[in-house]
């Protein structure tokens, strides 16, 4: 089984959704720690609950963005995952970083990405008078909300919709979406190659969200 960090930043409802996949017998991976950037961060009462290990490091108690993610990398290499799985982690990542995990670092952002990168994406889809939003999980390369795409699911916004109900909506299809892609990373049947998203194998639409 290959072995997931978590980064979260809030309630840790997406991390939640993995860990409870992960409890399957048959799935691919197991959660062997989770890091935040928050020291309230509700996420991380959750997982101490479950037993998981669990570590914070607050930005103001480092000098530079440097330090903070050098402390951040002293406690990945005593977890030494396989795959990074970022869960409303609302920190970007330097380049080094990045580098250093290129094609095992996934994201989920609450958007039908390419549309709605970054802040505030569901005000600004009710804003833009879409009928479809959705969630969308993707592979962490240096622009922001910006890498090869794993999978992704549709929900309706209504007429009746606020940021908040709307949010709320796509959430729960990210709690389905999320497990799906970590599973393909980790069986192997998507990597990243040349900026792409590349399926080996067979891959049913339900593989990917749809
Ligand atoms: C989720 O909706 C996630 O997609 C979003 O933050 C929320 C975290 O909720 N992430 C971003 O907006 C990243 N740009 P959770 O802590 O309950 O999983």
């Amino acid at each position: 089984r290959k072995r997931v960090v978590v980064f979260i930043s809030g309630g840790g409802s997406n991390m939640l959704a993995l860990v409870r996949a992960c409890a399957a017998p048959d799935f691919p991976a197991e959660i062997v720690g989770v890091i935040s950037d928050k020291a309230d961060a509700g996420g991380i009462a959750k997982a101490e609950a479950l037993g998981i290990a669990t570590f914070t490091f607050v930005r103001k108690d480092f000098d530079s963005k440097e330090a903070h993610e050098a402390a951040i990398f002293a406690a990945l290499d005593t977890l030494s995952p396989d795959i990074l799985c970022l869960a409303g982690y609302m920190r970007l990542l330097t380049a080094t970083f990045i580098n250093r995990y290129e094609g095992r670092m996934i994201n989920i952002h609450p958007s039908l990405l390419p549309l709605f990168a970054g802040l505030h994406t569901h005000q600004r889809a009710i804003d833009a008078g879409v009928r479809v939003a959705g969630c969308t999980v993707h592979f962490v390369t240096e622009g922001m909300d910006e890498g090869p795409i794993i999978a992704q699911a549709v929900v309706p916004v209504l007429p009746t919709d606020s940021a908040d109900t709307l949010a709320a909506r796509v959430l729960t299809v990210e709690h389905k979406t999320y497990p799906l892609a970590l599973k393909l990373l980790a069986e192997g049947k998507v990597s990243m190659r040349d900026g792409r998203a590349v399926f080996t194998g067979p891959v049913a639409s339900d593989e990917t969200g749809t």
